[in-house]
C-alpha cells in the first residue's frame, strides 16, 4: 500500500451524487489506518471559503470567476493541500481543477488556452526532479447525464447559481470533463453514475482498490 501522501479529487456535474461516497472513503481510509484531509473547492481555507460565497452566488464574467476559483486554489493549495501531502495524509477534495475546466470552460465557454495557463501559474510545484503541475493522483468522475441529475437535484433544496443553470449548461458542463479526462485518461476513474448507490460506491471502491490504495 502507498505509504506517501495521496490527492484524490471527486468530479461530476451537480447531482451527480458525489458526497455520500467522499464520506465513504473518508471512512474506508482511515479504518486502514491512514490520516485523511477531507477538503473541497473552491473552498478549503477561511479565505477560499470566502471567495467560494462569491463565486456561488454572485453573477460575475466568466474571466472573474476563473480568476476567483484559481486564487481560491493557490490559498487552499498552500495552506491545506502541500502540507496535508507533506505529512503523508490521504487528501480527499471534493472538486478540483477539472471543476474549472468543466464549468468556468465547457459551461460559461471561457478560453481553454487561458486556463491552461492559469492551472500552470497557480499549480506548479518545485520537485526533486524538477518542476511539475500538482494534480491529484486519481479524480474519481461520477458521470451522469445532465436530465437525470436534474430530477435529483429537483425540490431537493435552493439551487445555487450553478445549479439553476439550464440542461443545455450542464451537457458542456460534462463535456469539459470528458475533454479533460481524454487529456489525461490514467488520471481518471469515470463511474457510471446512473446506478444503485450500492452499486456506484463499488466502482468507486474498486478504482481506489486497483492502485493498491486500499485493500
Ligand atoms: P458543489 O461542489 O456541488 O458543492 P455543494 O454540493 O455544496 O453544492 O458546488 C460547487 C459549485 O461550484 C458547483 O456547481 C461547481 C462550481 N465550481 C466551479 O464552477 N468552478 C470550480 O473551479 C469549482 C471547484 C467549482
Amino acid at each position: 500500500m502507498k505509504k506517501g501522501g495521496l490527492f484524490i479529487s471527486f468530479e461530476g456535474i451537480d447531482g451527480a451524487g458525489k458526497s455520500t461516497h467522499i464520506d465513504g472513503l473518508t471512512q474506508a481510509f482511515r479504518a486502514q489506518g491512514r490520516a485523511v484531509t477531507l477538503t473541497r473547492e473552491p473552498g478549503g481555507t477561511p479565505l477560499a471559503e470566502k471567495i467560494r460565497a462569491m463565486v456561488l452566488n454572485d453573477p460575475m464574467d466568466a474571466m472573474t470567476e476563473a480568476l476567483l476559483v484559481f486564487a481560491a486554489r493557490r490559498d487552499h493549495l498552500q495552506q491545506v493541500i502541500e502540507p496535508a501531502l507533506m505529512r503523508g495524509d490521504v487528501v480527499l477534495c471534493d472538486r478540483f481543477t477539472d471543476a474549472t475546466f468543466a464549468y468556468q470552460g465547457g459551461g460559461r465557454g471561457f478560453d481553454l488556452e487561458t486556463l491552461l495557463i492559469m492551472e500552470r501559474w497557480v499549480q506548479t510545484k518545485r520537485g526533486l526532479e524538477g518542476d511539475f503541475i500538482r494534480n491529484p493522483d486519481l479524480t474519481v468522475w461520477f458521470d451522469l447525464a445532465p436530465e437525470i441529475a436534474a430530477q435529483r437535484l429537483a425540490g431537493a433544496r435552493i439551487p445555487d447559481k450553478f445549479e439553476a443553470q439550464p440542461l443545455e449548461f450542464f451537457r458542456r458542463v460534462s463535456e469539459g470533463y470528458r475533454q479533460r479526462m481524454n487529456a489525461s485518461p490514467g488520471r481518471f476513474a469515470r463511474i457510471d453514475a446512473d446506478q444503485a448507490r450500492e452499486a456506484v460506491w463499488l466502482d468507486v471502491l474498486k478504482s481506489v482498490i486497483a492502485r493498491s490504495w486500499l485493500v
